[in-house]
């Protein structure tokens, strides 16, 4: 499969962040193409590219919008506005998509969310950024003042009637407001925990009100579907998964960086275009969609990253964040490390998960200092079943896949740990362990 930048074709270009570029690579034709349509007509056409979020579920886009009851927020009496966020708030360790794609092409975002909250007849729109980005937060800040001084935000947006008010907002920084519930608690002013459901956001979300919650990619890719329409859009990826996406590799890569492609392509592929694992070492395991996905191994490399494609393989493709380790790295830190994430970002809200990855980051360092028996391989095991499908919200099954998964591949080097009385990786413990068996 080739290449298909679309939405990161122009990123390299001088000031790819200001309206003037954007408006030179066909910026706000989208919009122009939607204000002429009926508000209805907006989401026939992304139901009919099968657009599906990018956020890590793969919902579809157009499907979640006509959920939005769609009789005019007027109709409804002045108590009952709708609202669309934008979940800007990418914490998944791995995924970095999201981030590049608001700090090269804001405006990329903002014409995308004028297009969603027209189609669902919302006049507040707001984005949640992680706030300790500054920089991506400082330039979507310059594109929506920017956009407001061009008339597309605000009053009479392009003579067309439609209002709309954008606010960025900065989140303080929990993995756990990306949940979208949570993210809702966070920006009514409240810690972000998630919410019970029913009722679902496209009911009661932000501030009670019929709410639409979508990723940022999912958002920008809106604009090229308008103008080029769903048809082009299909001619790409598969039945199931159509279109372009963004594929983020890091780690072991040669030339790690974002990869616009169509979805369904491989890991062997995307490895080719990014010059492969780097010199004189071998593909060890990668995550396919960021480090709540059951890991892969080279047994894997040439499953079609879709939706699809990634869950018959037993996996996610998530977020589409490669993360690509060597031979180098020791599989039973990378999970430590994982793990010890999960237990921090954990909101405490329900037991299995608050209990169960305090628990699983005990066991796990004491395995990885070498410290560990056999046994505390099935207790880790026990203690992930606990918590996948028990919690209250998916970080608690995000927690429970790196264990499992790498106990189902890697077991041989969890117990090698014992065997070496601490990591088999560590140079210095390698060294004497080598020594002692010269002698
Ligand atoms: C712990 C956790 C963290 C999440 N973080 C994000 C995130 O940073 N960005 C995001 O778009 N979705 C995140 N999600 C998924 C959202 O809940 C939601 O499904 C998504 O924003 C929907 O957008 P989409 O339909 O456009 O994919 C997270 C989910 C969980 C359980
Ligand atoms: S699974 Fe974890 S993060 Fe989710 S509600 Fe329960 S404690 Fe909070």
């Amino acid at each position: 499969m080739t290449l298909t930048p679309v939405l990161s074709r122009y990123w390299d270009e001088p000031r790819s962040w200001s309206l003037d570029t954007y408006e030179r690579h066909d910026g706000y034709r989208g919009l122009k193409i939607a204000l002429a349509m009926s508000p209805d007509g907006v989401i026939d056409i992304v139901k009919a590219s099968g657009l599906r979020g990018r956020g890590g579920a793969g919902f579809p886009t157009g499907t979640k919008w006509s959920f939005i009851p769609q009789d005019s927020p007027e109709s409804q009496g002045p108590g009952t506005p709708h609202y669309l966020v934008v979940n800007a708030d990418e914490s998944e360790p791995g995924t970095c998509k999201d981030m590049p794609l608001m700090l090269a092409t804001p405006h990329a975002l903002v014409e995308g969310v004028v297009i969603a909250a027209y189609a669902i007849r919302a006049h507040h729109a707001f984005i949640y950024v992680r706030g300790e980005v500054v920089p991506v937060l400082r330039r979507l800040q310059n594109a929506v003042a920017e956009a407001y001084e061009a008339g597309y935000l605000g009053r009479d947006i392009l003579g067309s009637g439609y209002d709309l008010d954008v606010v960025v907002h900065a989140g303080a920084g929990a993995y756990i407001c990306g949940e979208e519930t949570a993210l809702l608690d966070s920006l009514e002013g409240r810690r972000g925990q998630p919410r019970l459901r029913p009722p679902f956001p496209a009911v009661a979300g932000l501030y009670a009100s019929p709410t639409v919650v979508n990723n940022v990619e999912s958002i920008a890719s809106v604009p090229p579907i308008l103008v080029n329409g769903p048809d082009w859009f299909r001619s790409m990826g598969s039945e199931k998964s159509p279109g372009f996406t963004l594929y983020s590799l890091s780690g072991h890569v040669t030339s790690p960086g974002q990869y616009e492609a169509p979805l369904g392509i491989s890991l062997r592929e995307l490895l080719d275009y990014a010059g492969g694992i780097r010199a004189g070492h071998q593909l060890k395991f990668w995550t396919p969609g960021g480090s709540s996905t059951p890991i892969f191994t080279e047994e894997h490399l040439d499953v079609p990253l879709d939706y699809e494609g990634v869950a018959v393989a037993g996996s996610m493709l998530g977020t589409k964040a490669l993360q690509i380790f060597d031979e180098t790295t020791c599989v039973v830190r990378a999970v430590l490390r994982w793990t010890q994430f999960y237990a921090h970002e954990s909101c405490g809200k329900c037991t299995p998960c608050r209990e169960g990855t305090y628990w699983l980051v005990q066991v796990m360092e004491r395995l990885e200092a070498g410290e560990g028996t056999p046994a505390d391989l099935e207790t880790l095991l026990d203690i992930a079943d606990g918590i996948a499908g028990k919690s209250f919200c998916a970080l608690g099954d995000a927690a429970a896949s790196p264990i499992t998964s790498s106990l189902k591949y890697f077991r041989g080097e969890y117990l090698a740990h014992f065997d070496h009385g601490g990591c088999p990786f560590d140079p210095a413990r390698a060294a004497l362990t080598s020594g002692a068996a010269a002698q």
